[in-house]
């Protein structure tokens, strides 16, 4: 596991305001010396990112975009191009969140097409996949993984070796309902299985969904779960910097 670093992001989802988004930031920043061995990022609204960035700068806590066009430019009113990222020092964007997904219909294709569009202006897609409750019950998450995977892995090798997947299943996000470390560990491995042929031993896979100081170090003790991606806890600068010192 040593030759993937350990990785926690933040994903404030459609929270924030100045003053407080600079009270969260303050607090990271002066909280990060605590987290050894793990990289630490957060993914802010569109509007914040200009905030986000100049806060963090040189404290060596990363930044990123929730979403991205997956068109490069021109009549897209209301999407954001990786270009633009990039121009301001954008190192992650967010794509095929779960709520993306289901309330503004993204495709896995999409999904695939929007991580191509990220890798293009360097930046380093975080890819989400999981199954809801019905297709957990139903028995189907190998099935929806696999399939919400197969476009990104038809990106190849090369682009993989840039990308990090993050497992969420859906009935686990803002539910409080965590995976346990073990069926987490179990699709983690399974998706580490369908990369197997690809050779990215490198490609680090999350666990997201109510990931908190409580229960990332039993998480992170399984082999395959190379960090977290957090949203509620993200949001209190001590809860984010203890599971990022997990
Ligand atoms: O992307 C993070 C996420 O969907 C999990 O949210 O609030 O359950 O940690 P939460």
């Amino acid at each position: 596991a040593l030759i993937r670093k350990r990785l926690v992001i933040g994903n404030w989802k459609m929270h924030g305001a100045r003053s407080t988004n600079a009270t969260l930031l303050t607090g990271l920043c002066a909280g990060v010396s605590v987290v050894h061995n793990c990289d630490m990022a957060v993914c802010a609204p569109f509007p914040y990112l200009g905030q986000v960035s100049a806060c963090l700068h040189g404290t060596g806590i990363s930044w990123g975009s929730q979403d991205i066009s997956k068109h490069q430019q021109g009549a897209f009113t209301g999407e954001v191009s990786a270009d633009m990222l990039n121009d301001f020092g954008c190192q992650w964007a967010l794509v095929g969140h779960s709520e993306r997904r289901s309330l503004h219909g993204e495709t896995d294709q999409l999904v695939a097409d929007k991580a191509a569009a990220a890798l293009s202006a360097g930046i380093s897609p975080v890819v989400c996949v999981g199954e809801t409750q019905a297709e957990q019950e139903a028995g189907l998450t190998h099935e929806v993984i696999q399939r919400q995977l197969q476009p990104v892995l038809a990106l190849g090798a090369e682009s993989l070796a840039k990308l990090v997947i993050a497992y969420e299943p859906v009935w686990a996000i803002g539910t409080g309902l965590t995976a346990t470390p073990q069926q987490a560990q179990d699709v983690h491995a399974f998706i580490r299985a369908q990369l197997s042929g690809l050779n990215v031993p490198q490609v680090r896979i999350l666990y997201g969904g109510s990931v908190k100081a409580s229960n990332a170090s039993s998480l992170f003790a399984m082999s395959d779960i190379d960090g977290a991606l957090v949203g509620g806890a993200s949001l209190v600068a001590e809860e984010f910097l203890r599971i990022a010192a997990s």
